[in-house]
């Protein structure tokens, strides 16, 4: 057990004391401490006065306030000392033991956990109708079973603005017999399915506008990366464009397409996708889904990675892991290691690519190492063949002309329903044969 307390600074508004917990038998990606350290600079983006910590490793988390009671006693008086009214976790707690903690630290004492902090920031960035939605939808889904209070509070803070909450929230809505929690219940299911029809609407509008990148034949490539680690920054030097970019978790929430030049005179398009963090909590990788699905259409991805942080390879694994997740694992990938300009020994950035796979050390910032990058994406994408075998059912007419007019054809085999191709094909086209692999091999010629 460790704790550090800061002095009490005036005025009282949003101090936060931090609870950082491991479950033995359930080690995260970062360290205890790490990821304490990581849960501090979240609440600071989210605009609380961070003013204290302790940590706890416990075998298994107790059925009603996660952690035991004497630490939850030990914590009560922390919260005293230093002022706090709110209690961060730095895990995902359940309505119960959100509930109970509540009950336990006091009247003013808010306990929220890390998923709550990141839906916080996530609303304060969205930007576009769509990232609204999104955020919106997380919300209220986590918001729903841990609903104890009145309906007048939610609808406040939900929406990042709640202006379109109010038109539910009525209490002429009551039925007979009715407490006004389960007409707020009802009101938030009936919500809820709103949300998600809006969001379909926007998912087959955001559809038609790929399928028509798609017919342009233009490569798209979607950059990838832990929040901070630079993506905006890169696609404002390649593009020129002028992308948000702020020193802050999730400065970037919408995604945004530029086109950038190849050096030999190839287009691409370029895309800039929200930040991942480890622990990134299930509901928003739902909620996210059309954003995350302009990754898995990509035809290639930039994975940036902070070079300089202490936790790079970590870092990369959690965004590998959440790739896996969302089913863009096998997109052809380069990692570029960004701020290398901030790295004291110039040899350090040499020697840190050959610990990844194809990677390439850049400064987005100073412009170091980008005619290397994007190279690399121009081999990658118009002169690397992959061989490979493929399915292709007949009504994919459009997919097996493509392998006749680009690819290299070794085999054909007719079947009833389709035909199986055995062969070369560009880098750039591999993502989408992806679905119909037989055998996937990946080598360069
Ligand atoms: P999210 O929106 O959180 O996903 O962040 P992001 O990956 O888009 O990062 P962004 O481009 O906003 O950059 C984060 C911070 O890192 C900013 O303060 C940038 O100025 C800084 N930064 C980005 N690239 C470099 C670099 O090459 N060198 C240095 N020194 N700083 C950089």
């Amino acid at each position: 057990m460790s704790k550090r307390v800061s002095e009490p600074t005036a005025p009282p508004v949003e101090r936060a004391f931090l609870v950082g917990v491991e479950v033995k038998s359930q080690p995260g990606l970062l360290s205890l401490e790490d990821s304490l350290s990581e849960l501090s600079l979240l609440c600071e983006t989210a605009g609380l006065e961070v003013v204290g910590e302790t940590k706890q490793r416990l075998d298994t988390p107790h059925p009603n306030t996660y952690i035991g009671s004497g630490k939850v006693e030990e914590i009560r008086l922390l919260v005293e000392e230093t002022l706090s009214n709110v209690v961060v976790f730095d895990t995902e707690l359940s309505p119960t033991h959100q509930r109970e903690l509540e009950e336990k630290l006091g009247d003013n004492v808010r306990v929220l956990d890390r998923t709550a902090i990141i839906l916080d920031i996530f609303a304060q960035h969205a930007n576009t109708r769509e990232g609204k939605l999104q955020v919106e939808l997380a919300q209220y889904e986590y918001r729903l079973p841990r609903l104890t209070r009145a309906w007048t509070h939610l609808a406040r803070q939900a929406g990042g603005g709640g202006g379109r909450t109010g038109s539910v929230g009525g209490v002429g809505l009551r039925g007979p017999g009715e407490t006004q929690l389960e007409v707020d219940r009802r009101d938030i299911h009936r919500r809820i399915s709103a949300l998600k029809k809006e969001l379909e609407n926007v998912r087959a509008h955001r559809s038609r506008h790929r399928d028509q990148r798609r017919r342009t034949q233009i490569p798209v490539i979607a950059l990838v990366g832990y929040t901070n680690a630079g993506k905006s920054t890169l696609l404002n030097h390649l593009s020129k464009a002028d992308v948000y970019v702020a020193d802050k978790l999730f400065a970037t929430l919408d995604p945004t397409t530029r086109r950038v030049e190849l050096p030999g005179g190839h287009w691409v398009l370029m895309t800039d996708t929200v930040g991942f963090i480890q622990k990134l909590p299930t509901q928003l990788i739902a909620a996210f889904r059309a954003t995350l699905e302009e990754i898995t259409e990509a035809d290639l991805l930039i994975h940036l990675v902070d070079a300089t942080h202490p936790n790079a390879h970590v870092q990369w694994d959690s965004v590998k892991e959440t790739l896996s997740a969302i089913d863009a694992g096998n997109i052809p990938m380069i990692t570029a290691l960004n701020k290398i300009d901030q790295l004291s020994d110039p040899e350090e950035a040499q020697r840190l690519t050959t610990e990844y796979e194809d990677a390439i050390a850049i400064s987005a910032l100073k412009g170091a190492g980008i005619q290397n990058l994007l190279s690399s994406i121009e081999r990658e994408l118009f002169e690397t063949f992959v061989p490979v075998t493929v399915y292709l059912p007949f009504q994919e007419g459009q997919l097996i002309s493509l392998f006749h007019e680009q690819g290299q054809i070794a085999t054909t085999e007719n079947t009833r329903t389709g035909v199986t191709i055995q062969g070369n094909l560009p880098g750039r086209l591999i993502a989408r044969y992806q679905p119909f692999f037989e055998r996937p091999k990946s080598t360069e010629e």
